[in-house]
């Protein structure tokens, strides 16, 4: 199997590559010219590393970046600083989105897509309903906080304008508060949060986000189980 990996090089994407090389999967990863690479993946023959910006890249680009994959894991985000939360590409999520799922609707075969969203997205087609004081901050965030804005559209494009579509199967997974960890550890997925992610968050580790996206790759029923939701995923403990 191999995966077109979207930030790769960071923080959590990079623990989709390397769950990916664990289990002797290969991976395509786009990487932009200034991403610190990690040594093991220059050094694993099952990495082919591209470099552009993915901002850049038309749907074409994508296709064609595709055409000897079986899946596509977007993990990509903005930086934390105030060039990469308020500078451009304001909605680097939801264009690069956009431009891989037009990219797979033209392909000859259905592929997998997962995204990495966030529990900060409100599944309301899933019944889900934010407090009166959360409706009132992610509106404020919305306006303020361009990142929030990006996630937000990406995840309604799947939903609202993808949707159950026989040639995309997508899933948008949503961590609460993204947390490092060595090692892997039990994790509990649901449809809908069971915390405010904004007054009462949970953890998830960036290495089980990466886990479970390769598991959802790799594990057909696990697939079948989340294929067009948004599951949640917390740290159990
Ligand atoms: N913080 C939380 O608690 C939390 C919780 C749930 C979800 N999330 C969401 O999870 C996502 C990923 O989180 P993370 O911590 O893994 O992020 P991260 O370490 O900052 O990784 C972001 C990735 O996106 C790439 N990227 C950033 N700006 C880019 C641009 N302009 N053009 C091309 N590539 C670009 C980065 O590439 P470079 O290496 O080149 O910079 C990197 O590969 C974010 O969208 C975040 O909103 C966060």
């Amino acid at each position: 199997m191999k995966t077109l990996v979207f930030g790769a090089s960071g923080a959590t994407g990079k623990h989709v590559v390397l769950h990916l090389l664990e289990r002797h999967h290969a991976a395509k990863i786009v990487v932009r010219e200034s991403a610190k690479i990690p040594d093991k993946f220059l050094e694993d023959q099952n990495v082919e590393i591209i470099k552009g910006d993915i901002d850049r890249f038309s749907t074409e680009e994508i296709h064609a970046l595709l055409v000897d994959c079986d899946s596509v894991v977007c993990c990509l985000g903005h930086n934390l600083s105030f060039k990469g939360m308020y500078g451009k590409p304001r909605k680097l999520v939801v264009n690069a989105v956009r431009k891989i799922t037009a990219a797979l609707a033209a392909s000859n075969t259905p592929k997998k897509f997962v995204l990495m969203s966030t529990t900060a997205y409100t599944n309301k087609s899933h019944g889900e309903k934010n407090t009166s004081g959360e409706k009132l901050v992610f509106s404020l965030l919305e306006i303020l906080l361009p990142p929030h804005k990006d996630n937000v559209l990406a995840a309604n494009h799947l939903l609202y304008e993808v949707g159950a579509s026989k040639q995309i199967e997508w899933v948008a997974v949503r961590p609460d508060g993204l947390i490092d960890e060595e090692s892997t550890s039990h994790y509990e997925l649901l449809e809908n949060k069971i915390r405010s992610p904004l007054f009462d968050p949970g953890k998830t580790s960036r290495i089980n986000v990466g886990h479970f996206m390769v598991e959802l790759l790799v594990n057909e029923d696990l697939w079948g189980r989340w294929k067009f939701k948004t599951p949640v995923i917390y740290n159990k403990g």
